[in-house]
């Protein structure tokens, strides 16, 4: 059979983008960044205010899939302040525009300019090509997130999370992007039992989502092996921020806690609250994003990197914290208590990255951790979730 159009195995340039992008790593090895003087640690807070400045003067041409999510839509965000062109694609299975509604008042007219969307399924070949078109870096987000979702429908996460991503990674492989920075998750971790989480260590996944993005894990590689894609998988740990939503049966705990606790109504947690969580605040997120698409080292095959804070912060903790930042405002909270209810299947009890890889390869080096999150984004909570 004749492999599908542009799919050459071994013949892809990968390096025909690396150019003028790159001044901060030595081809082949780590960042070596702009050094501090009198130091012989990398300044990674340089690196990325660098990277940032290299893509404004030179900029380049991505795709964001999952653009109307959360995630995806902060990234736009980020890349239009930089100046990028950026193409967004997503089908708003949980995306809304009104995220990218929000993303157009907050940056000028000129880089609003720069946007251009496309409703479009990953689901479609076709339309993964069309989107790949002309793109330099790819940002893959276009997911169905949440592990009780894909219990209950582990087709369906199938579908966006495997499917989808073999479509995306094949149109990106085909178009000859640079770099396919794809969203993995912190699930692949499933029931090893080492923490803090090393990239390499991993156990048996423990709910259809944590295989669905081992899954991606294992063609991003088999790409790299096959057809020369550079790839970087981001292990995403517990990311909250602005436009995380809060509603539905499968919200994450921070905005749908805070809508509770605004709104009046009790805050449930699953287990006795001592499950832990390395919570990631988006703008870490971000960085990991622009830093792996035009820092990733020349040469390298597909690399995974965990993207979190390296801290544990448990269930009880992150009540208190929720807790003190909201009740000047809704001073009933000062007493409010949670409630206990069973641990779900197919959660883990702890979670914390180890973040040296992405400190040492990337430069990353976040600029938030959670209290400091969560006091950037409690005016959009306030704003969003009343
Ligand atoms: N938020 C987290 O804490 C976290 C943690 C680990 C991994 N991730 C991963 O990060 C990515 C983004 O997550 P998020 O929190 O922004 O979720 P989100 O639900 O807000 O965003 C996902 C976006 O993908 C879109 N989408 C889903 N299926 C699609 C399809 N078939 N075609 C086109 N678009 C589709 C949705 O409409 C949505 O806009 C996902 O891959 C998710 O698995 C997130």
């Amino acid at each position: 059979m004749e492999p599908a159009a542009g799919l050459v195995p071994h013949e892809v340039d990968i390096d025909a983008y690396a150019g003028n992008l790159d001044p901060c790593y030595a081809p082949g090895g780590d960042v070596t960044g702009p050094q501090v003087p009198g130091s012989a640690f990398v300044n990674q807070t340089l690196s990325y205010a660098q990277l940032a400045a290299d893509l404004v003067a030179q900029p380049a041409r991505w795709l964001v899939t999952g653009a109307a999510g959360f995630i995806g839509s902060n990234l736009v965000l980020r890349l239009l302040q930089l100046d990028q062109e950026v193409v967004g694609l997503d089908n708003f299975a949980t995306g809304y525009s009104r995220n990218l509604d929000q993303v157009r008042g907050l940056v000028s007219p000129a880089q609003w300019g720069k946007f251009k969307f496309q409703k479009g399924d990953i689901g479609s070949p076709e339309h993964c090509r069309e989107a790949c078109d002309g793109a330099r870096y790819v940002l893959h987000q276009a997911a169905l997130g949440s592990v009780p979702r894909s219990m209950e429908d582990p087709l369906a996460c199938h579908a966006a999370n495997v499917t989808g991503f073999l479509n995306m990674i094949q149109a990106a492989t085909q178009a000859g992007v640079a770099t396919f920075v794809y969203a993995s998750s912190s699930a692949v971790y499933g029931d090893h039992p080492a923490l803090p989480k090393q990239e390499d260590q991993f156990g048996a996944p423990l709910s259809p989502y944590a295989a669905s993005k081992y899954m991606d894990e294992i063609y991003a590689d088999v790409f790299a092996r096959c057809y020369s894609l550079r790839s970087v998988g981001l292990r995403y740990f517990n990311v909250f921020g602005p436009r995380q939503d809060p509603d539905g049966a499968y919200a994450a705990v921070i905005p749908k806690w805070i809508a509770s606790m605004i709104q009046g109504e009790s805050v449930v947690i699953n287990g006795d609250g001592e499950t832990s969580r390395d919570f990631c605040y988006i703008a870490n997120v971000v960085q990991a994003n622009l830093l792996a698409a035009a820092r990733v080292p020349k040469g390298a095959a597909a690399h995974v990197f965990n993207v979190a804070c390296q801290e544990r912060t448990t269930l009880n903790e992150l009540f208190g914290l929720l807790r003190e930042r909201l009740v000047s405002k809704y001073p009933r909270l000062a007493g409010a208590k949670p409630e206990y209810r069973d641990l779900r299947p197919g959660d883990v009890r702890h979670s914390e990255a180890n973040i040296s890889r992405a400190r040492k390869t990337l430069g990353y080096e976040p600029t938030h951790n959670i209290t400091a999150g969560l006091d950037e984004a409690l005016e959009w909570y306030l704003a969003s979730l009343a």
